[in-house]
C-alpha cells in the first residue's frame, strides 16, 4: 500500500482576496505546521472567515498562493483530508445522523461502516438522543455542535473551525472544548477562530491576530497571552474598542489607531 502523504505543512504566500474592489485580505504570509492549534483573533469583520476559506479552498485569492504541502492546486486528495466548520452551519433535510452519514458517504466510507461511525461522534459531541430527528429543526446551538460531528465523522487531518462554539451555553462550550481536544489528540491540526478569549488560550498553540484584513502579529499562544508586541492587538486583549483612522484622542477613550 502507499503511504498517505501529508497536506501539512501548510503555506500561504502573499494572498490577498478582493470583493467589488475592496481588498479584504491583505498580503496574508504564515505556515502551519501539524499538530499546531491555530486560534485567529480579530474584532467583527477582520476577515477571519475570508482567511478560512480561502485556506480551505473556497474563495479563489486575488493574489497570492495556498499551498498544501508544497500543493498549490488543491486536488481532490488534498480537499478530501480537510473539514471546515462554518459559523453558520447548513443541514441537509434529513436526520441528524443521515447528515453525518452524507458526508461519510462523500468521502467514499463503506454503507456499512457509515451508521456506526456517525452515532459515535454524535453521542461525543452530546447529541446522541438527537440522532433520528430533522437536522434542522434542531436549535442553532446543537446544529453547531452536529456540524461538529459531522466534521469530526471523517477524520480530517486538518479541521477548519469558523467560531465553533458562538451560540452555546456554558456546558455546551466545555464540551465542544473537550471535543476539539480530542479531535487534536487523534491528530488534526486546527485552525480555528474566537471571540471568547480565554478559549482561544485553553485551546491554542499559535494564534494569529488579524484587524482590517490584515495579519498584524503572529505567535506562539503563551506569548502572545503574555503581552502582544503590537499595539492593536495589545488593545484587542484589553478588550478596548478599536478607533480607525483617528487623528485626535477620542474625548470618551479607546486607543489611537493608525490606517493599515
Ligand atoms: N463577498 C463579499 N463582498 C463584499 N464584502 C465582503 C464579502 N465577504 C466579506 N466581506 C467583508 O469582508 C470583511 C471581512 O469579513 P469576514 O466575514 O472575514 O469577517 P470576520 O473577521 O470573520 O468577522 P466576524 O467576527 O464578524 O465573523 C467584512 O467587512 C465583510 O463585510
Ligand atoms: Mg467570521
Amino acid at each position: 500500500m502507499t503511504e498517505i502523504r501529508s497536506i501539512l505543512p501548510l503555506s500561504v504566500n502573499g494572498l490577498c482576496f478582493e470583493a467589488r474592489g475592496k481588498r479584504l485580505v491583505k498580503e496574508a504570509t504564515f505556515k502551519i505546521e501539524a499538530g499546531s492549534r491555530t486560534m485567529v483573533l480579530g474584532a467583527n469583520g477582520a476577515g477571519k472567515s475570508l482567511l478560512l476559506r480561502l485556506c480551505h479552498g473556497l474563495l479563489d485569492p486575488a493574489q497570492g498562493t495556498v499551498s498544501w504541502n508544497g500543493d498549490v492546486s488543491f486536488s481532490k486528495a488534498v480537499r478530501a483530508r480537510q473539514a471546515m466548520v462554518f459559523q453558520r452551519p447548513v443541514m441537509l433535510r434529513r436526520s441528524a445522523l443521515a447528515n453525518i452519514e452524507y458526508a461519510l458517504k462523500l468521502q467514499g466510507v463503506e454503507k456499512a461502516e457509515r451508521a456506526d461511525r456517525a452515532y459515535s461522534v454524535l453521542k461525543r459531541v452530546g447529541l446522541g438522543r438527537l440522532a433520528d430527528q430533522p437536522a434542522r429543526v434542531l436549535s442553532f446551538g446543537e446544529q453547531q455542535r452536529l456540524a461538529m460531528a459531522r466534521a469530526w465523522a471523517i477524520r480530517p487531518e486538518v479541521l477548519f473551525l469558523d467560531e465553533p462554539s458562538a451560540s452555546l451555553d456554558p456546558s455546551a462550550t466545555h464540551s465542544i472544548e473537550e471535543s476539539i481536544t480530542a479531535i487534536a489528540e487523534e491528530g488534526a491540526t486546527i485552525i480555528m477562530t474566537t471571540h471568547d478569549l480565554g478559549q482561544a488560550k485553553r485551546l491554542g498553540t499559535d494564534v494569529m491576530f488579524l484587524h482590517r484584513g490584515r495579519i498584524l502579529e503572529q505567535a506562539n499562544a503563551s506569548d502572545f497571552f503574555a503581552g502582544p508586541k503590537n499595539d492593536l492587538a495589545q488593545a484587542f486583549l484589553r478588550g478596548d474598542l478599536l478607533w480607525w483612522k483617528r487623528k485626535a484622542p477620542y474625548p470618551g477613550g479607546g486607543i489611537e489607531a493608525q490606517k493599515i
